[in-house]
């Protein structure tokens, strides 16, 4: 299984409901632009060529280190990385997955969904 780079437990959203819709229109707000249309990476068209997007991985299919049979599991590995971001290893990477929980860019209900 794959772990952020930064340490830190699950957080809140993990014991909340979550909304399909809204998940869908937060992911296009605050995830699309690295991770590409429904998270197929990509990026951004016009930069997808550039080598600071290859580090950003595409969520969908989901990443074998994510993957697990149980949902539940799933969610606790995707937390890790939404609560508190992470950064590529190696030296050359222009891109880092953002703390949204740590830095309050979303709320733990807005994570669930
Ligand atoms: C600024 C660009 C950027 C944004 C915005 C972004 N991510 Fe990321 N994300 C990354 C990078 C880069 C990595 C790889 C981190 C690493 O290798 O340590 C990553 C990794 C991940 C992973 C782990 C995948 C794996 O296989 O390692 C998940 C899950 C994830 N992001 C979900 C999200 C979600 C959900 C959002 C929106 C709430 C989001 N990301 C927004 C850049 C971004």
């Amino acid at each position: 299984m794959v772990q952020p780079s930064v340490p830190g437990g699950p957080g809140e959203a993990l014991g909340l409901a979550g909304d399909v819709a809204s998940g869908a229109r937060l992911f296009a707000t605050n995830c699309q632009v690295c991770h590409g249309v429904g998270g197929k990476g990509g990026g951004l068209p016009s930069t997808a060529d550039l080598d600071v997007w290859q580090v950003v991985p595409a969520l969908v299919p989901l990443p074998e280190g994510l993957a697990d049979s149980d949902a539940k599991v799933v969610a606790e590995r995707m937390d890790l990385f939404i609560e508190h971001g992470s950064v590529p290893a190696g030296d050359t990477h222009g891109m880092v997955m953002l703390p949204f929980g740590d830095n309050q860019i979303l709320t733990p209900q807005e994570m669930r969904t």
